[in-house]
């Protein structure tokens, strides 16, 4: 079987019980705390930054940190997240002038890399830096919000990356993001993803361990 993992997003979380929301996640089962950065310009939306990302590692959170930047300019963010304690820093191709730079910095400031897919954008940003990708994620909705649907044309996209995944020999995490739940996750799997982001699905539900297991049961069918 795959090794799948799941990033609860705390977009979804209670922000004044962070910590705490974070904790528990984690001991429901959660592998990844996926960490939305949002700037009211390359998204119309605004949340958190570097500082809250420290405080969770101050507050004892030792799980990967997904920090999921959807700012513009990307390069000034990436040490201060680096610094901050992020594992995994992933940025819109589009967002970023020079795209083969704004990876090398995040590798070189010790973190894994990755690029980020919006639903319409094409995956020729792919083409010469293979080498450089840890992680690819493709957003199964348009990024700014929570609670959205999944766009059903992500499973497609997702057949056509986990075939050049495969093909490059490497290994690099294909992650999924948007409307992620327990009645859709197997199919998102069956067309190549292996890491799961559900903020809605996870946070709006009282108990977030019986989420999560039921997430890994549709895995493991
Ligand atoms: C959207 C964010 C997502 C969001 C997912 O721009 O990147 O991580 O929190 O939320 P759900 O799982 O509710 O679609
Ligand atoms: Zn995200």
């Amino acid at each position: 079987m795959a090794d799948y993992l799941i990033a609860p997003s705390i977009l979804s979380a209670d922000f004044a019980r962070l910590g705490e929301e974070v904790e528990a996640v984690l001991a429901a089962g959660a592998d990844v705390v996926h960490f939305d950065v949002m700037d009211n310009h390359f998204v119309p939306n605004l949340t958190i930054g570097p500082m809250v990302c420290k405080a969770l590692r101050d507050y004892g959170i030792t799980a990967p940190i997904d920090v999921h930047l959807m700012v513009q300019p990307v390069d000034r963010m990436i040490a201060d997240f680096a610094d901050a304690g992020a594992s995994i820093i992933t940025f819109h191709p589009e967002a970023s002038t020079h795209i083969d730079r704004s990876l090398q910095m995040i590798k070189d400031a010790g973190c894994q890399a990755g690029l980020v897919f919006n639903p319409a954008t094409p995956l020729h940003y792919l083409d010469y830096v293979m080498d450089k990708l840890d992680v690819i994620l493709l957003m199964s909705v348009n990024p700014g919000f929570g609670g959205q649907s999944f766009i059903p044309s992500t499973l497609e996209k997702l057949r056509a990356v986990r075939e050049r995944i495969d093909g490059s020999g490497r290994s690099i995490r294909l992650e999924v993001d948007g409307g992620i739940k327990v009645d859709n996750i197997a199919e998102v799997a069956a067309a190549g993803a292996d890491m799961f982001v559900a903020g809605s699905a996870i946070f709006n539900q009282p108990d977030y361990q019986q989420v999560i297991q039921a997430m890994r049961a549709e895995l493991a069918s």
